[in-house]
Order: structure tokens, then sequence, then C-alpha cells
């Protein structure tokens, strides 16, 4: 019994975080993440077009070519990609709240590199009077950095996002003092997020309503620690593995 138990266990990890069982796999832009060999591609979709980013093992970027065709909301197109920096990109009519089916074609290093990401379009549920004011705050003072479709942009993270559901370290009380106060750059390399201008003491809870109502709405629902996708380990951010404390910030 307490074997099956176990084994039953394990499946349901591996089954809740497919994109996660090398545990290094981690997104630093708020992309999806996809293995092939030795190598970690991210895939981010942003209002207007994509960003890939191609690691190796040890996170160092490798340089690559190469190009993407993307099925957006079922129209297929095909788009060269341009090296820029550490990244490739591409514009596109792509929103982030599409669906979307994106196969990179690379050559990284000289290595044939293909991979598949797949998104599901945003649910925008009907909000009750609380989430609602929250939508017109957040789409004011939020939606620059985190998207208009709470999926992040180029300035910051997407919120509908396993590490942010409720119970997963960053509970109620977290994201509402990030709303009050910002918060140092610690998951991500997008930097800090400066104290938010424009939500006066009070409104905080209404924000987070909309944040919460959004998450369930798309999947991103309460999760029992077990089978939480890994966080990362950022270098130099030691004792922040749990990442339950928040502590120093
Ligand atoms: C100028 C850009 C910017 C704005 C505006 C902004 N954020 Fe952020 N936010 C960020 C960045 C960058 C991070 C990621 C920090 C990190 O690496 O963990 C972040 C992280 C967060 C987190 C996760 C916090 C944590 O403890 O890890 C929440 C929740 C959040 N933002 C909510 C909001 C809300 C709600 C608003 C509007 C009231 C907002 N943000 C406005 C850039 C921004």
């Amino acid at each position: 019994m307490k074997i099956r138990f176990v084994l039953a266990t394990t499946v349901l990890i591996a089954l809740a975080a497919p994109a996660w069982g090398h545990g290094a796999a981690v997104p630093f832009f708020g992309g999806q993440v996809a293995a092939s060999g030795e190598l970690h591609v991210e895939l981010a979709i942003r209002d207007g077009g994509i960003r890939v980013w191609v690691r190796d093992h040890a996170d160092k970027p490798v340089a690559a070519t190469g190009k993407a065709v993307l099925l957006i909301n079922g129209v297929k197109t095909e788009l060269p990609l341009r090296a820029e920096a550490e990244r490739l990109t591409a514009e596109a009519a792509v929103k982030t709240a599409d669906k979307v089916v994106a196969v990179l074609s690379l050559d990284a290093a000289g290595k044939p590199v293909s991979v598949r990401f797949a998104q599901d379009a945003v649910v925008v549920p009907t909000l009750d009077a609380q989430a609602s004011a929250g939508q017109g705050l957040f789409q004011t003072v939020c939606a620059t950095c985190h998207g208009p479709s709470l999926r992040g942009s180029d300035q910051g993270p997407p919120l509908l996002h396993p590490w942010y559901a409720a119970g997963a370290g960053h509970d109620d009380n977290q994201v509402l003092s990030v709303i009050g106060n910002g918060t140092a750059g610690h998951m991500w390399k997008f930097g800090d997020m400066p104290k938010p201008e424009g939500v006066k003491p009070g409104q905080e809870k209404d924000v987070l309503a909309y944040i919460r109502a959004m998450q369930a709405a798309n999947g991103i629902g309460s999760m029992p620690a077990t089978t939480m996708p890994a966080m990362p380990a950022m270098p130099g951010m030691t004792d922040h593995g749990g990442h339950g404390g928040h502590a120093g910030h």
C-alpha cells in the first residue's frame, strides 16, 4: 500500500511538471524551456514577436541561427530569427494571449536543434466587483511589465505561472507586500520590480483578487507543495531553495 502510494505520487509530479524534469532547465525571462541534448532553449512569446535564448547545461549562452514556424490561433507563419545580443528575435502578429504552437529549427554551435512549444489562449473569466476594480488598476499600473494578459513582457515575468500560484510560496501576503513595495529581483533575470505607483493603500487586495481570478481561470490553481515545479537556484542566492520565507524584502 505504502509503496503504491509513493509511486502514484511520483507519477503525479512527473505529469505536473513535464518541462522541469531535469531541474536545471529554468526560464530566465518568463518563457517556456525545452531541452535538446545538452542545450536548453527558452521561448518567450511577447505582444508583437518572439524571443529565443539557447543555453548550454551550465546556462552559458550558445550562438544560434534558425527559423520559427508559428501556428497562431490556427494560422501558420514562418519567420527567420534575427540574432540580437544573447537572444534571437522575430517580429510577428502574435499576442501573449493567443493560442500558439511554435516549432523552432535552429543551428546551435553547429548542431541542428528542433524544439516545439505550445500555449493555450488566455481565458478571461467573469470577474466580481473587487476583481474588476483590480483589473482596471492592473491594466494601468502593472501591465507594462507583466503584460495585459499577465503573461509577461520584456520588462517583467508572467504572473500566470506556477511559481506564483496560491500556496506556492508566493502566498497572498507576499503578493500584497510586493504590490505595496516592489521586490528585489530574485526569481528571474529581469532585475528589480520598483514600488508600483498608482495603487492606493487598501487597493492591493483588489489587484490580488484579479490576479487570483486570472490564475484560477487559466489552470494556475493552488497546488500542494509536493507537486510544485522546482524553483530556480540563482547564482549568489543560497538558502533560497524553498522560497518560503522571503526574508529580507
Ligand atoms: C517596472 C516593471 C514592473 C511593474 C510596473 C510591476 N512589476 Fe511586478 N515584477 C517586476 C519584475 C521584474 C518582477 C520579478 C522580480 C524577480 O526576479 O523575482 C516582478 C515580480 C512580481 C511578483 C512576484 C513577487 C515575488 O515575490 O517574487 C508579483 C506578485 C508582481 N510582480 C506583481 C505586480 C503587480 C500586481 C504590479 C502592479 C501593481 C506590478 N507587479 C508592477 C516588474 C514590474
